[in-house]
């Protein structure tokens, strides 16, 4: 049972702020009713990227990828709210722009899987994992959204 307060780690990846397209992202979310807990700019190193993205160490890819994240500023966000990660990664669309519905952000703003403009965790325990990992524990913003009694029965 997915509860009000399960969190997820989305990210624009440097295509994504170099292309201007940070404001319109983080309005998805907001209108979907999720609430914003934590958010900051912030440039990756070799480190974060290889711990972040652990599972595809060694991966063919690997290496372009970490090039790509390490090339510009990237906006770390977490979001709060029911069924938030799975939401999150529909709201993202699939992995590869190509596969991606129109009216998700890759499927509206991508065409390349290596620019694919967004991160979002995959389930709630790599969600935890991704938070802990970007953001210091007083980064992460409690508060109470006006909006809850309007969003939720
Ligand atoms: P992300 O972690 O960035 O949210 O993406 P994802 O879960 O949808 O996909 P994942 O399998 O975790 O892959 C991470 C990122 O690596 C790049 N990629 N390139 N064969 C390739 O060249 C290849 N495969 C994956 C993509 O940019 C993908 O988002
Ligand atoms: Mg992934």
């Amino acid at each position: 049972m997915s509860s009000q307060t399960e969190r997820t780690f989305i990210a624009v990846k440097p295509d994504g702020v170099q292309r201007g397209l940070t404001s319109q992202i983080l309005s998805r979310f907001e209108k979907r009713g999720y609430k914003l807990v934590a958010i900051k700019l912030i440039k990756a190193d070799d480190k974060l990227l290889e711990q972040h993205y652990a599972e595809h160490v060694g991966k063919p890819f690997f290496p372009k990828m970490v090039s790509f994240m390490k090339s510009g500023p990237i906006l770390a966000t977490v979001w709060e709210g029911k069924d938030v990660v799975k939401q999150g990664r529909t709201i993202l669309g699939a992995t590869n722009p190509l596969a991606s519905a129109p009216g998700t952000i890759r499927g509206d703003f991508g065409i390349d899987l290596g620019r694919n403009v967004c991160h979002g965790s995959d389930s709630v325990e790599s969600a935890e994992r991704e938070i802990n990992l970007w953001f210091k524990k007083e980064e992460l913003i409690d508060w109470e959204s006006n909006q809850a009694k309007w969003i939720y029965e």
